[in-house]
């Protein structure tokens, strides 16, 4: 296994040793993390770290002390358990993006647990029921604590799954910083009333368009997640075949060829790649969104071909997910709007002062004890169907807490019945999700643009 970079030592300790992230024969992964009887310890910590060339970043968060946020490994219905260990004078908490816990592990301060503050600790314990690629981050003061490190990445492991030649996990994200290094200003207010800001140095594992080795001929399973606060992509794999096989931590129903497929913030891709032949052949993992397309992370292939083909490789099992009842299923209408602009009330979660979203015309007032009511009350065990509507210009990716959502069809384009937790629709979009209300608790839905979260547009479920 080897990771060539720019910035060759510094990265490769901190991308192969402490975090156990890039290349690795498939397989030999298993077990780290998981199952352990003793919980794994995420201790948050500010460091000093190497982003851009020319100058190292102070006051980089992270969860351990070397380097970028562990790839933390669980198995699908074995029991996981995690301490969240406060070594930073925020108060901070752990949410499981996208894995179906039970409501008091959920991570969410003041609507399900109290804030861990400094020199305080938690303790997770729940057992992921569905295998995939999930991430986890911070539920509190998050445009500051995201947007500074604290996004990892989840594999929840199935031994079932097909044997792949090796495997790449990667954290796409962004950083806000000057020329000098340091951190600049997390957001400008007129940016978060439109696409949000996006930061300035982009990278994958904390990284420069880094590149991997890979078995030429062989296939290897690339699993990203995008936990930048605020930039959505459009992917493209150029040097190789490759096909979509998950997205969101769920099976696609049907492969298909990554051509600028648009994914937003707090969701995650997989794919399988099929290495070319030659030695040294170069595959490149793009984001051509926007005006500025732009190289991501390379593959290159060394060895001798494998000769495997794509066409081999078997279906992944699909998640012990609820099937939505859609004749008896109740209707949910769900508006994203503007909002007069208005002050928004302070709280100990960071509050950006501003708020310009709503969600059915009420803008979210911020973490605290009093919120507003719940967008709906639930009954157990029945079936929904959000009907949501965006009246924006603007993408937003709307992500669900707590359980998974079946998209059923959309006013714009044809779709696939993905399974997902967080779906990023588009300017005058309109979208059917359903899904069973099987797991009780206040369940937050909204936007995975952290200002406009973080500016109205949040709101919650509750499920009794
Ligand atoms: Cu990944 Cu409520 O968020
Ligand atoms: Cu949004």
């Amino acid at each position: 296994m080897s990771v060539l970079t720019r910035r060759k030592l510094l990265q490769s300790a901190a991308t192969v040793g402490a975090a156990g992230i890039g290349l690795s024969a498939a397989g030999k992964l298993a077990g780290w993390a998981a199952a352990k009887p003793e919980p794994l310890i995420l201790k948050t910590a500010s460091i000093e770290a190497r982003l851009m060339d020319g100058a190292s970043t102070k006051n980089v968060l992270t969860y351990g002390e070397a380097g970028q946020p562990p790839v933390v490994r669980m198995r699908k219905g074995e029991p996981f358990t995690a301490r969240l260990i406060n070594g930073i004078d925020d108060p901070t908490t752990i949410h499981w993006h996208g894995i179906r816990v039970p409501n008091k592990m959920d991570g969410v301060p003041f609507l399900i647990q109290p804030y861990v503050y400094r020199g305080d600790h938690f303790d997770y314990a729940f057992t992921p029921p569905d295998a995939g690629t999930f991430w986890y981050h911070p539920h509190c003061n998050t445009l500051i604590q995201m947007g500074h490190g604290l996004t990892g990445v989840i594999v929840v492991e199935n031994p079932k799954d097909a044997a792949f030649d090796a495997e790449m996990v990667i954290n796409l994200r962004d950083w806000r910083l000057g020329d000098d290094g340091q951190f600049i200003e997390a957001f400008r207010p007129r940016d978060a009333a439109r696409a949000g800001t996006f930061g300035t140095v982009r990278t994958a594992n904390w990284l420069e368009q880094p590149q991997f080795d890979a078995p030429a001929g062989g296939l290897v399973r690339l699993r990203a997640a995008i936990t930048d606060v605020t930039r959505i992509y459009a992917f493209r794999v150029d040097g190789a075949e490759a096909a979509v096989i998950a997205l969101d931590g769920n099976p696609v129903p049907q492969r298909f060829t990554p051509d600028a497929l648009q994914i937003g913030p707090g969701q995650r891709l997989e794919l399988a790649i099929r290495m070319p032949d030659e030695e040294g052949a170069i595959v490149s993992l793009r984001d051509v969104r926007g005006t500025k397309p732009k190289i991501l992370a390379t593959l290159r292939s060394v060895g001798k071909s494998l000769k495997h083909d794509l066409r081999d490789l078997g279906s992944l099992e699909v998640n012990p997910v609820a099937e939505v009842d859609l004749s008896s299923a109740r209707r949910i209408p769900l508006a994203l709007s503007a909002t007069a602009e208005n002050v928004s009330v302070d709280s100990i979660c960071g509050s950006l002062g501003y708020s310009f979203w709503a969600i059915n015309k009420v803008p979210w007032p911020g973490d605290t004890p009093d919120p507003t009511a719940p967008l709906a009350e639930l009954k157990l065990g029945k079936s929904y169907i959000i009907d949501m509507e965006n009246l924006t210009p603007h993408a937003h990716p709307i992500h669900l807490h707590g359980m998974s959502f079946k998209v059923l069809s959309s006013s714009t384009r044809p779709v696939q019945p993905l399974v997902s937790d967080t779906y990023l629709i588009q300017p005058d979009e309109k979208v059917q999700l359903g899904f069973v209300a099987d797991n009780p608790g206040d369940w937050l839905l909204h936007c995975h643009i952290i200002e406009h979260q973080k500016t109205g547009m949040t709101s919650y479920f509750r499920v009794v």
